[in-house]
């Protein structure tokens, strides 16, 4: 982890939150200096209350802007990610 300063968090939307295998990987490290870009897949409840689990999991980092994607995310999806990648300053060709 010392090797990172921004981490792309990814995960499904369970229960309005984090799946408890995020959560521990919150818990287990230090995220002090480092900056979290959460996205999330959904059935429609969006980020429900995961961002402010995020936070309170992990409130030395920064959160970035995150991408909420309903289920696989549709057609729109690969210009999506790209906007979303540019909106939090990432310089990256998503190949998808
Ligand atoms: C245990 C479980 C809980 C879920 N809870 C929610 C929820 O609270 N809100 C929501 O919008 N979607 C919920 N979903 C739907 C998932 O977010 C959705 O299936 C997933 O993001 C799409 O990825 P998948 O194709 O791997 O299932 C839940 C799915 C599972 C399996």
């Amino acid at each position: 982890m010392e090797e990172y300063d921004t981490i792309l968090l990814g995960y499904p939307n369970w229960w309005a939150s984090v799946p408890i295998p995020i959560a521990t990987f919150l818990e287990e490290y230090d995220f002090s200096d480092k900056r979290i870009i959460p996205f999330c897949s959904h059935g429609g409840g969006r980020f429900g209350q995961s961002l402010t689990a995020i936070a309170k999991l992990a409130p030395d980092a920064v959160i970035g802007e995150g991408l909420s994607v309903h289920y696989s995310g549709g057609a729109k999806m690969p210009e999506d990610f790209s906007y979303w990648l540019s909106d939090n300053n990432i310089k990256a060709t998503p190949h998808i």
